[in-house]
């Protein structure tokens, strides 16, 4: 039997980006019957919000497109780096500081910045922090997530042959 493929998205507080890009990559999974195949996982680079559920706009949002924004937030462990497969960052920042987590840049070598994976995005473009903004940009942030979530889905479903 194949293993579980696990993919964890991360940002700063794991309360907007992240566990809105886990809502869309799980409907994904889900509406391919890929499931069983997979675990789906958000955190934060940063913990003060650790604990919370995800920010009221980010449930918001998820409801207007129809998937589910839940889970509860927490720091990302330099453990994660050996558990998943696929360590998804937000932006740059979170890039960085995975990458000062894991000690070198090869250690880093299953972070991916989400957009990298989107044909239409520039290889460094972020998923812009929506957390001062407004509901406008907690929108832009599911429009970006679900874009960049499919190609990684493709992605991953080349590389697994699933
Ligand atoms: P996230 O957004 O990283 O997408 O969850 C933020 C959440 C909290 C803060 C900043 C960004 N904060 O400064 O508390």
């Amino acid at each position: 039997m194949r293993s579980v493929i696990r993919v964890c998205f991360v940002c700063l507080g794991n309360i907007c980006r992240s566990p809105i890009a886990e809502g869309i990559f799980r409907r994904l999974v889900a509406e391919a019957e890929l499931g069983s195949a997979f675990e789906v996982d958000s955190a934060g680079t940063a913990g003060y919000h650790a604990g919370e559920a995800p920010d009221v706009r980010a449930r918001a949002a998820g409801q207007r497109a129809g998937f589910v924004v839940a889970g509860q937030a927490r720091q990302f462990l330099v453990g994660d780096l050996a558990r998943f497969d696929y360590v998804i960052a937000m932006d740059a920042s979170n890039q960085a500081e995975l990458t000062r987590l894991a000690g070198s840049v090869e250690g880093a070598s299953k972070v991916r910045l989400l957009r990298s994976f989107d044909p239409e995005a520039s290889p460094r473009a972020p998923i812009p922090d929506p957390y001062y903004g407004g509901d406008q940009d907690f929108d832009e942030v599911v429009t970006l997530c679900d874009a960049a979530c499919r190609q990684l889905l493709g992605r991953i479903r080349t590389e697994h042959g699933l």
